[in-house]
């Protein structure tokens, strides 16, 4: 059993490297079930359509997480309630429209539980993510609930995404962090057999400054006149990893980067 996560996806370039190539990878690498984090993925680089999130599904992905942009683009908001492949985070307030969590069938027909959480800090407000974590593990147990479960933790901070994955070893297949758009180097299978990595990246342009146009990222920055701000368009680099899960215990057997195409892979 396989399970191959794919960091944000920015923008057009970041979408046109997952529909075009997606189908031939999971083939190539044997893979059961795919996840991509998209809440960039729209033209402007961020939220998500109702379209663009269809063009996903079409292509092979089984389930689009989010995050802090999920309702950037107004649809969302209604097309969410009925597409239950799209997640936003769990620890958005209770009356938020959608769902954090969800069940769903792998290709060989396991259960896959994914998780989608944002975190408390330097990004916007949500609710307490330990706390909703903590709710979620006496709520759902792996191998009784799902066979697999994978947490994708949106956060700007290392040390709550590493929390994070400790707080869930050994009840959860994989935790992977999203947002920082840079794939740290520290894949690994922690002590009780999760797979753990900080940050997948992002699947976009890497000549870029995190997936946004340069000049225009530079120029914010230099307090300079800067356009609307707007995705970079040269090639992008599908970065993630690829996780193999024990079918005995629903935790991971093996863990690898994965990274393809665009500046990352020269
Ligand atoms: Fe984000």
């Amino acid at each position: 059993m396989k399970i191959f996560f794919l960091g944000d996806v920015v923008g057009r370039s970041g979408r046109l490297a997952v529909t075009k190539n997606l189908k031939s990878i999971t083939e190539k690498e044997k893979i059961d079930f795919v996840i991509v984090n998209g809440e960039n993925a729209a033209d402007q680089g961020v939220g998500i359509t109702e379209e663009i999130s269809n063009d996903l599904f079409k292509c092979g992905v089984d389930v689009i997480t989010t995050g802090n942009h999920v309702w950037d683009q107004k649809e969302t908001i209604n097309f969410i309630e009925k597409e239950t492949r799209l997640l936003r985070p769990e620890n958005l307030s209770n009356n938020s429209p959608g769902k954090g969590f969800g069940i769903y069938k792998s290709k060989n027909g396991y259960r896959v539980g994914v998780l989608n959480l944002m975190g408390n800090v330097f990004i916007k407000k949500c609710e307490n993510v330990f706390e909703a974590a903590t709710i979620f593990k006496q709520k759902y147990k792996l191998k009784d609930d799902y066979d697999f479960l994978v947490v994708d933790f949106h956060g700007e901070a290392t040390s709550e995404k590493m929390a994070m994955g400790h707080f869930f070893d050994g009840k959860a297949t994989l935790v992977v962090g999203t947002h920082t758009h840079v794939p740290t180097n520290d894949i690994r299978i922690l002590i009780n057999g999760t797979a753990y990595q900080t940050d997948a990246g992002m699947c976009g342009d890497y000549d870029s400054v995190v997936g946004m146009n340069k000049v225009n990222s530079l120029n914010k920055f230099l307090k300079k006149d800067s356009t609307k701000h707007f995705p970079a368009e040269g090639n992008a680099t599908l970065s993630g990893l690829i996780v193999e899960c024990d079918t005995s215990n629903g935790l991971a057997h093996k863990v690898k980067k994965f990274i393809y195409g665009g500046e990352l892979s020269k």
